[in-house]
């Protein structure tokens, strides 16, 4: 799919869809720009009036508790109007279409949607359709993309291991249903980084998954060998058709990461995981509440990444802010 639907005629950033075919340098711009909030998180007061005056839209036709709720207190340390839509008690469910559901939030003034959808490529087709000065940042599309949860873990590794160029990581689990994957995959090769694995069963790969520049493995031996890096993923049951597992029993001895499989990782690596997990299925609580787990930081750097993303998108910066006094 293109990129160049992202970007408006100046070469800013428009709408955030993909990561896939983004510069570099709009990644390292967007890492960099949340580095700065977090001091601004540091403040008293926690508010900036980058978004004063502008109406942001979260709009979630599936169902997110992490992602929408960082979503909205951006929003609102960026001074923004925001209004929550859970779709599964408005209108669609009367019949009305995407399409019309975004005409009449659009109608209302919305400079910014926030959408979530369970469909691959809902958040193009509704880009598509806005008018040049509406925006939309996409919050995850079926197995599509799932951009902001891939850069806030790269904010996340990059505050943690200081960059990406020797970098090694592990992503395990359900890859076949994961739109984090996909998105993360992309945003560590832009950024560089030279050994990406993917860990699973031959079931939960997608075919030819090579040709996203990783490397398959099928143990978690091998597969966690030296690396700096673990991204563990949940088990998409509610995507699956047919079983792809033998057990949960089964799967958790073989890839569930425990104290003893994660000895294989680098002792300064890293355990990071999107949420929400399941302990004992694909996570030793042990290991979620352990001191390599940066689960929870990555939850509240999605906070300043998202509001890196709806800044640069709807102009300003927290330097132009600082002008402001
Ligand atoms: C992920 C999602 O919804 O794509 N979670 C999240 O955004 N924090 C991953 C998942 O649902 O497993």
């Amino acid at each position: 799919m293109t990129g160049d639907i992202q970007f408006d005629g100046h070469g800013r950033l428009r709408h955030l869809l993909t990561i896939e075919g983004l510069p570099r340098q709009t990644l390292v711009d967007i890492l960099d720009t949340a580095e700065s909030f977090i001091s601004f998180r540091e403040r008293e007061i926690k508010k900036v009036p980058l978004l004063r005056g502008k109406t942001v839209v979260n709009l979630f036709f599936e169902s997110s508790t992490r992602t929408r709720t960082t979503f909205e207190i951006a929003a609102k340390r960026l001074s923004a109007d925001v209004i929550n839509i859970a779709v599964s008690t408005s209108s669609t469910s009367k019949g009305e279409t995407v399409l019309d559901t975004i005409r009449n939030l659009e109608a209302m003034h919305t400079d910014l949607f926030v959408v979530r959808h369970s469909l691959s490529g809902a958040a193009y087709l509704i880009a598509r359709y806005l008018p040049a000065h509406v925006h939309l940042i996409n919050a995850g599309d079926g197995a599509h993309a799932h951009p902001t949860q891939a850069l806030l873990d790269c904010f996340t590794i990059r505050q943690l291991k200081g960059g990406f160029d020797k970098l090694s990581v592990a992503i395990v689990g359900d890859i076949l249903h994961s739109r984090v994957a996909r998105s993360l995959i992309h945003a560590l090769r832009i950024l560089g980084a030279p050994d990406i694995r993917v860990v699973a069963p031959k079931t939960l790969l997608p075919t030819a998954v090579e040709t996203l520049g990783v490397r398959p493995y099928s143990d978690m031996e091998a597969g966690l060998n030296g690396v700096d890096v673990v991204v563990m993923l949940r088990l998409q049951r509610e995507r699956m058709r047919g079983a792809l597992i033998p057990s949960e029993q089964e799967y958790f001895n073989l890839f569930g990461l425990t104290p003893d499989k994660l000895a294989h990782a680098k002792p300064d690596a890293i355990v990071m995981h999107p949420g929400p997990m399941n302990r004992g299925l694909e996570i030793d609580s042990a290991i979620a509440d352990g001191p390599q787990s940066v689960i929870l930081p990555q939850v509240t750097n999605g906070i300043a990444v998202r509001m890196a993303v709806m800044a640069l998108i709807l102009g300003g910066s927290p330097a132009d802010e600082g002008r402001r006094g």
